[in-house]
């Protein structure tokens, strides 16, 4: 078979060790051949690709972000940008593709199988969102990033009695701030699924002071203040409807030093919450998913993603994975509360 693979959406630790676990086992398992389609969908639709061998996979297991680029393209935003794709993965003498990426991306994947093309996705994002699969590769990566960087800066806090305000990514899943803040000690956690009282945040900063603690407030960039919306730090939206979210720190810093007279600083944890080498267990899982993904392609099962239940790497419809996002339960919220001051 000869199967083109390509990473699309914001990048992630772990997607080379995805791409490397294909075309190893492909190629040796089964005699497959590979494309690498560069900057996510934007390769298929405009025939930009590269041929993929075990040597250029080799020693890629720990490089961050994608040998193959990615970009947000979306072709169904362009007209007969959906066609244009499957005529020119057909005209190359595809037999299907593995596509990874997040809802976006499989979103796509999904539309090109209805339309007779065949796909295999693997989840991707570092905001751990999809559904129907346990967690996905980067999520353990970025979450040891905010870790360390709160225990870094809760030794500055202390030391000079501030407050400091970690704005961290999640965009409708506060995941990230969930655990990155459980891990790293944060004295208040705000996510996107519950708006935020600022009345009551301060009065918790005050507590925390109180208590002889400097505190330290994770917000996932898509907090919203109730009565308020979230903020963005840009006009328009990218090809896939999505606003570009930012400042919620920052805003948040402000009044917090207004109400309470702490003095409040914020920190933006950005993109390097994305960059650089995958952890361990992301490696694992990344693997595992590419792995089982190419043998999924090897059988056939075209319209399926490659997904972690528990400790198995199983196969869920395309579907499940887009049709809704996961969020953070309320439950697990309160759990991580009860350790507040
Ligand atoms: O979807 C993953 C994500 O990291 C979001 O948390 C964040 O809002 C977005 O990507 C940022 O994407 P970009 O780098 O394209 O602005």
């Amino acid at each position: 078979m000869k199967i083109g693979v390509l990473t699309g959406g914001g990048d992630c630790p772990g997607l080379n060790a995805v791409i490397r676990a294909v075309v190893l086992r492909g190629t040796r398992e089964w005699g497959h051949e590979f494309t690498g389609y560069l900057d996510g969908w934007k390769g298929p639709l405009e025939n930009e690709s590269i041929e993929l061998g075990v040597g250029d996979v080799r020693g890629i297991l720990a490089q961050g972000g994608t040998i193959l680029g990615s970009s947000r393209t979306n072709p169904e935003a362009i007209e007969g940008g959906v066609d244009q794709v499957i005529d020119n993965v057909r005209a190359a003498g595809l037999d299907g593709l593995i596509a990874i990426g997040g809802d976006d991306t499989l979103g796509v994947a999904r539309i090109l199988t209805e339309s007779g093309l065949g796909v295999v996705g693997v989840p991707k994002t570092i905001d751990n969102d999809l559904n129907a699969t346990d967690y996905t590769f980067g999520f353990d990566t970025a979450v040891n990033i905010v870790m360390e960087s709160l225990d870094r800066l809760h030794t500055t806090a202390t030391s000079h009695h501030r407050c400091l305000v970690v704005e961290v990514m999640g965009r409708h899943a506060g995941w990230i701030a969930l655990h990155g803040g459980m891990a790293g000690g944060a004295d208040q956690i705000l996510v996107p699924e519950e708006e935020f009282d600022l009345e009551q945040v301060c009065r918790q900063v005050n507590r925390s002071f109180e208590a002889g603690v400097a505190p330290i407030v994770v917000a996932s960039e898509g907090a919203i203040p109730a009565e308020g919306s979230e903020l963005t730090t840009a006009e328009g939206t990218d090809a896939f409807g999505h606003v570009r979210l930012g400042g919620i720190g920052g805003w948040l810093a402000e009044r917090i030093e207004e109400n309470t007279g702490h003095e409040t600083r914020s920190v933006v944890l950005g993109h390097l919450q994305r960059g650089g080498t995958p952890t361990a267990f992301d490696r694992v899982l990344a693997t595992r998913l590419g792995s089982r993904a190419i043998q999924a392609a090897n059988e056939g099962e075209w319209g399926t993603m490659t997904t972690l239940r528990g400790t198995s790497i199983e196969l869920a419809p395309l579907a499940d994975a887009v049709d809704e996002s996961k969020v953070v339960p309320p439950e697990r919220l309160r759990e991580a509360q009860a350790l507040f001051d």
